[in-house]
């Protein structure tokens, strides 16, 4: 390994930069020389600035303003930025979060310049190839050189694909990391009252190609959460795929529902903290509100997270079922023993994953079982 070794993390979209933060901070904290490239896939303030403000990230060592476009499109654009990136700064690892779009073409970029990686959040799988997302995790797992994973079902999901045990790394959660740093600002006083919201409320968001892509899911989308503002007066930070077509099926300002511009990430996890329940379809909502003790349904079919539906607050449901699980979900509330959150979601993992990056780049054997499997 060279004198003074170059960890790059690719980022690109709202949740790359939750689960980066603590990463970055760690390995500050150690003396890694490291830097970010943002590839531009999201580029709206309230989608990317606001994300680098309240988590503390350094700025990005360039933004290659990728944007949007279809996944050909998007990826091809992503591959070509990319590519000339990571030649230029020749890194000696180069850091994925998640499963976006950023994060496949990152690693198949590094795959053939022959760049080694790690890959934040390994293992995840929802069994569904029909989500985008499980495609590019299946890609990214198959190629990365360290692989940090949050929950135990993901080592057996590996060693299932073939993956070599030695890269895996259980190690907790990241995004939990980033919620544990920013809790005591977690105030949902100041937001309620500036979005003028009563004392009980739901917060809603909702951005899945299957429940926001198509007129007629959009449509049976939106008349169950209209359902639910019966229950419960809802707020919706919309996400900008959905807006137009969410809005077009219905879901538009009305007595007990609002629809408010995506918010940063202190003021979403304040309302989150303080709603009575949560309605989703996001990947990082559904393991907030498992730590959060918020009830939370998932509008999917499935989850690459079923562990915030058996040690959490979590639970699936289609829209058809939403309004009567909202309903039994507010008279029971949700309420977990923290001892029964799941293991390694302490605050902890982007310091374990620095101290496996850092040993990975003296060259130090990382082949025995207790390093592989850091407990604390
Ligand atoms: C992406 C990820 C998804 C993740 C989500 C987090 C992929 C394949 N999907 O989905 O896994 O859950 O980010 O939020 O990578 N747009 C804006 N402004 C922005 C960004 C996007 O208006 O700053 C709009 C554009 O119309 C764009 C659409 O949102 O076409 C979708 O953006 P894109 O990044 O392609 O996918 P997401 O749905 O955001
Ligand atoms: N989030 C936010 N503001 C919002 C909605 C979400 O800060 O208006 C945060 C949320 O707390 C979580 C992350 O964004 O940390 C999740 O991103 P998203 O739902 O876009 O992606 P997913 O997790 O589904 O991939």
């Amino acid at each position: 390994m060279r004198e003074n070794p170059l960890v790059l993390h690719v980022l690109g979209a709202r949740p790359n930069f939750v689960k980066a933060a603590p990463v970055v901070r760690a390995l500050e904290g150690l003396g890694v020389r490291q830097g970010i490239i943002h590839t531009g896939q999201h580029y709206d303030a309230l989608m990317s600035d606001v994300f680098f403000a309240d988590l503390g990230l350094p700025e990005p060592l360039a933004n290659l303003g990728v944007g949007s476009g279809t996944h050909a499109r998007q990826t091809a654009a992503l591959l070509v930025g990319l590519e000339e990136v990571v030649v230029q700064h020749s890194p000696d690892l180069v850091v994925v979060y998640g499963d976006v779009n950023s994060t496949l073409a990152a690693i198949l970029v590094c795959a053939k310049l022959g760049v080694p990686t790690a890959h934040v959040e390994a293992g995840l799988r929802s069994f569904d190839r029909t989500m985008p997302e499980e495609v590019n995790r299946i890609v990214t797992d198959s190629l990365a050189d360290l692989l940090f994973a949050t929950s135990p079902d993901a080592l057996s999901y590996l060693a299932a694909e073939g993956v070599d045990p030695r890269k895996v790394h259980l190690v907790g959660n990241s995004m939990i990391d980033s919620l544990f740093a920013a809790l005591p600002q977690l105030d949902p006083a100041p937001v309620v009252e500036r979005l003028g919201l009563p004392e009980r409320y739901a917060v809603g968001t909702l951005h899945r190609p299957a429940n926001v892509d198509t007129p007629e899911a959009a449509r049976e989308l939106v008349s169950a959460v209209l359902e639910v503002t019966e229950l419960i007066p809802v707020v919706v930070p919309i996400h900008p795929r959905g807006r137009t077509r969410l809005a077009e099926a219905g879901l538009v300002n009305g007595e007990r529902l609002r629809i408010v511009d995506p918010l940063g990430y202190v003021d979403f996890l304040s309302l989150v903290r303080g709603a009575a329940l949560v309605v989703t379809d996001s990947g990082g909502v559904q393991e907030e509100t498992t730590v959060l003790g918020v009830p939370c349904l998932t509008v999917r079919p499935n989850t690459e997270r079923p562990i915030t539906v058996s040690h959490g607050t979590n639970r699936l449901v289609t829209p058809a079922m939403l309004a009567a699980a909202a309903s039994k979900m507010l008279a029971d509330g949700a309420a977990i023993p923290a001892e029964e959150l799941p293991a390694l979601w302490d605050g902890k993992a982007g310091v374990r994953i620095a101290r496996v990056i850092a040993a990975w780049l003296r060259g130090d054997s990382l082949a025995p079982a207790a390093f592989n499997r850091v407990q604390s």
